[in-house]
């Protein structure tokens, strides 16, 4: 882990349009489904049966049975864990990250003034238009991907392309902080250099290069959700302080079900003023 600024583990930043290209869209992580997927089509609960809507509408299925208080306790336990422990790890690790390179911060500061002009409140669109941020933001979620692993029991064996094979029943643990870190998919890996997010070079990657909200049947529910939380709450956060670090307590990571710190996150914050931080 890089641990001081001005670390040679940082690609240059420039605000300017000729250094990264304004009109990146905002790439949809993992599968590119839409947002509100439950809404939409439906979910396969854990128990069976359908989640509906976020209001938790129940349509029972054919071979269903009855949410007992512990099924019903579990999914507001993934509900609670999966929506607010992940979003303050990301949230954390994406602060300490522009704290460690201002440079960054510097450049998303000034799209979010871009963007909100003498406003100080988001319209929905305006997250849209939050380009460099989202990169940053996708970068962070990289080096630090609040959820390191993922578990999965395989219910059938799997031969790998190099012959070798597991049998049916093994625990496997899918690691995506390693993944985030193999140089073999990503050049340079500790270096934080968010333009491997320009649309461009996304493209160019492998799909599941990058899963900070895993993949397959089961990732992440609330993504779209997630990006958006994030997006808003580091916008207002960079208008209306500037980031530094506390060198003496740098952040201890702790993988556990998130990645955390051991210490906490340490950093110094200068107000820039009311309201739009201007
Ligand atoms: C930065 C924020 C987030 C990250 C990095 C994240 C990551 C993940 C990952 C990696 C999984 C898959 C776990 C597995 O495969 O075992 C997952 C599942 C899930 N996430 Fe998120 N998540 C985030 C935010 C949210 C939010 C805001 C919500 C809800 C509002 C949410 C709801 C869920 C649910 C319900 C599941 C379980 C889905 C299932 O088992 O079918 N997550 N999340």
């Amino acid at each position: 882990m890089t641990s001081s600024t001005g670390s040679p583990h940082m690609a240059a930043a420039s605000c300017g349009p000729a250094r990264w290209p304004m009109t990146i869209q905002t790439r949809s992580s993992g599968s590119g489904r839409q947002p509100c997927r439950m809404r939409r089509c439906g979910r396969r609960s854990r128990t069976g049966g359908t989640w509906t809507s976020w209001t938790f509408s129940w349509v029972p299925g054919e071979d269903d049975i009855k949410l007992s208080d512990a099924d019903l306790r579990a999914e507001v336990d993934t509900f609670m864990f999966e929506g607010h422990d992940t979003t303050t790890s990301g949230i954390s690790w994406f602060l300490y990250c522009i704290a460690l390179y201002p440079e960054h911060q510097h450049c998303c500061r000034e799209e979010v003034r871009e963007i909100l002009g003498d406003q100080d409140f988001f319209q929905w669109d305006d997250l849209g238009k939050m380009t460099y941020l989202t990169m940053c933001i996708k970068e962070s979620f990289c080096l630090y991907p609040p959820v390191p692993q993922v578990y999965r029991q395989l219910s059938e064996p799997v031969t790998f392309v190099d012959g070798r094979s597991l049998p049916a029943g093994s625990l496997i643990s899918m690691h995506i902080y390693a993944l985030h870190r193999n140089s073999a998919v990503w050049p340079d890996p500790e270096v934080f250099d968010s333009l491997r997010f320009s649309t461009e070079n996304a493209s160019k990657r492998h799909p599941f290069a990058f899963m900070p909200f895993s993949a397959g049947p089961r990732n992440c529910i609330g993504q779209q959700f997630a990006m958006s939380e994030m997006k808003v709450v580091t916008a207002m956060c960079l208008l209306r302080f500037e980031f530094s670090l506390d060198p003496s307590r740098l952040p201890i990571k702790m993988p556990q079900l998130v990645l955390r710190s051991k210490n906490g996150f340490h950093l110094h914050l200068k107000p820039l003023g009311p309201g739009s931080g201007k």
